[in-house]
């Protein structure tokens, strides 16, 4: 690649050729001010903050869109330059519905931080705000249009990277609105309640539904039994949350936290992530010795789950009868875990900590009450602990760290790197691996699936088979294998599909800002919890095995179908 030369403020840096002015800023420590700029997404130039003056040039030039040429002078800090930055900030702000004091991303917001920044004291155009029209149709996310700034990265998230396309952008230049079709309402369209819009929205313009009174209000409530389980990613991102470096691990800190504020117990979907390895392991074995449907593709995500059903309903076969681990538990809890302990199951509540905003969701399908009730009541997300660790005004992080609870909170390091891409693949070809060769496998590091790529393949012996796996992020990526099924050019046996970029760990309801980089401090925060454990595969989690004996009686047995599959179905707007 070649490179080239450019003065920026009278300093001389050489660049790579295709280097935007805002990335060669950022190389000599100048920060260009963004909004609709995003790392982990394509430049679209929409807001134009980031201007800065080209010598040579009357008009100015967006630093985030421009490529740098040979011998160009740039100045980012000129009266001129200051002053237009600022009238582009004030006239997003006459159009915003600023009401920081009560907003979900006070604190946490682009706009407020770059307002401040840029020294804007005073808004001197008069205020034209869209009606408060707030969409609250979806179980799972919540639309405020009055506080969009039109930055165009939910739209581009949502068609790009999960190629869903629920949202879009209606109408042209200052008309321009982030809209759905026919003025619909989240829950009227396809959206698979992923949470990536929420994710890049530098505003509070979404966000997810609040269920933390919903969560208060049980704790107080002395006739409930109220148990709580931690998804496997929650460890290491609710930390972040709560100000600690990404990639904190805060496992035994976060038990500590929840007995302190009244769980009655306190388990970890970890032990359902094991029992996960136990029934999908074996479903996958009794495919590839019985002929049936090929590639299985891993059924957690239930945003994944969703797309499928609208989009490749003719492929829901492929999809494992597993249900995800939060609802394994859930089932578990209201069945076996109430009968051991003699437990009415009407006077228990589930709650789930977890990643994913689509959970919530999950949690109220009319399939997932096999216990004979609702198995999951209330799911939280990470950014909904952390405002109730905030709100408790309990230090989490000076706890000391505490065990979880028995049964239900014994688990394995197989069950722990579920949270990242390429976690459940892993553990299921260690636990399969062993159940068919009867040997032991020595190296369970299983590096070739990890890492944050979209679209990973391997090929594993076990024994005299040869199973050929992809592992895939984020739904375009998913739609990538489903083409290639209908063209019947797959051939893989297994397939992990994740919903969301980089896996739970980048799921809707994780810390913002979550770029690739945090991300990979999440993702290697993972691997050590699963280096740390003493037992790492699924089939060895004494807890697990003691289920089946007191109770399933065996993989893919009688109760357990009962339990812990379901299936999915055709769905339609
Ligand atoms: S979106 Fe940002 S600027 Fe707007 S009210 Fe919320 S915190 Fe304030
Ligand atoms: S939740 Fe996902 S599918 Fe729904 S609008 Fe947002 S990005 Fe699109
Ligand atoms: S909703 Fe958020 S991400 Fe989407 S355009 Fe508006 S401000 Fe940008
Ligand atoms: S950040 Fe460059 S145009 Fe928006």
């Amino acid at each position: 690649m070649g490179k080239v030369s450019v003065n920026i403020n009278g300093k001389d840096v050489t660049v790579d050729e295709g280097t935007t002015i805002l990335e060669a800023c950022k190389k000599i420590n100048i920060k260009i001010p963004t909004l609709c700029n995003h790392p982990d997404l394509e430049t679209k130039g929409n807001c134009r903050i980031c201007i800065v003056e080209v010598e040579g040039q009357k008009i100015f030039s967006a630093a985030c869109c421009t490529t740098v040429r040979d011998g160009m002078k740039i100045k980012t800090n000129t009266k001129r330059v200051r002053e237009a930055r600022k009238i582009i900030m004030e006239l997003i702000i006459s159009s915003h519905r600023d009401e920081c004091l009560s907003c979900v991303r006070s604190n946490n917001c682009e706009l407020q931080t770059l307002s401040k920044e840029l020294n804007v004291n005073n808004v001197t155009f008069d205020k034209n705000i869209r009606p408060i029209k707030i969409d609250k149709s979806s179980p799972a996310i919540v639309r405020d249009p009055s506080k969009c700034i039109k930055c165009g990265r939910c739209v581009e998230v949502c068609h790009d990277v999960q190629g869903v396309g629920a949202i879009y952008n209606a109408f042209r230049s200052s008309d321009m609105e982030i809209s759905l079709p026919f003025e619909a309402k989240l829950d009227d369209v396809e959206c698979v309640y992923c949470g990536q819009c929420i994710n890049v929205c530098p505003v509070g313009a979404i966000y997810e539904k609040d269920d933390t009174e919903n969560v208060w209000d049980a704790i107080e409530d002395k006739n409930k039994h109220v148990i709580v389980q931690i998804a496997p990613a929650v460890r290491v991102s609710l930390g972040e949350e709560i100000g600690m470096e990404p990639g904190s691990i805060v496992t035994g800190k976060i038990v500590a936290f929840l007995r302190r504020i009244g769980f009655d117990k306190v388990f970890d979907t970890n032990f359902a992530a094991d029992l996960t390895i136990m029934e999908e392991g074996n479903e996958l074995l009794y495919r590839l010795k019985n002929n049936g449907t090929l590639p299985m593709m891993t059924s957690c995500s239930p945003g994944w789950i969703r797309y499928i059903e609208f989009f490749y309903p003719e492929l829901l076969d492929h999809v494992s009868s597993c249900k995800s681990p939060q609802q394994m538990f859930g089932a578990l809890a209201k069945s076996y875990y109430t009968q051991k302990f003699n437990i009415d199951p009407k006077d228990i509540v589930v709650v789930s900590i977890m990643p994913c905003t689509a959970k919530k969701a999950e949690a109220i399908r009319k399939e997932m009450n096999d216990s004979g009730h609702q198995d999951v009541d209330i799911v939280l997300t990470t950014r909904e602990l952390g405002r109730m660790v905030k709100e408790s005004r309990i230090l989490l992080e000076e706890l000391q760290e505490e065990e979880f609870d028995a049964p239900l909170g014994i688990s394995t390091g197989a069950a722990a790197i579920f949270g990242s891409t390429g976690g459940v693949m892993e553990a299921a070809l260690r636990t399969v691996y062993e159940v068919v060769t009867g040997e032991e496998l020595e190296n369970i590091d299983l590096y070739d699936l990890r890492g944050i790529e979209g679209f990973k393949e391997s090929i594993v012996k076990i024994g005299e088979l040869e199973v050929k796996v992809a592992v895939v992020n984020s739904l375009k990526n998913a739609k990538k294998i489903l083409e290639m099924i209908k063209k019947g050019e797959c051939d893989y046996h297994f397939v992990e599909v994740m919903c969301c970029p980089g896996g739970c760990i980048g799921g809707g309801g994780q810390p913002i800002p979550g770029n690739n980089e945090i991300k990979m401090k999440r993702i290697d925060g993972i691997y050590y919890v699963d280096k740390g454990l003493s037992i790492r595969k699924s089939h060895k989690n004494p807890a697990v095995l003691q289920v089946y004996k007191e109770y399933l009686g065996e993989p893919l047995g009688e109760k357990s179908h009962k339990l812990l599959h379901t299936h999915y179905n055709y769905k339609s707007k």
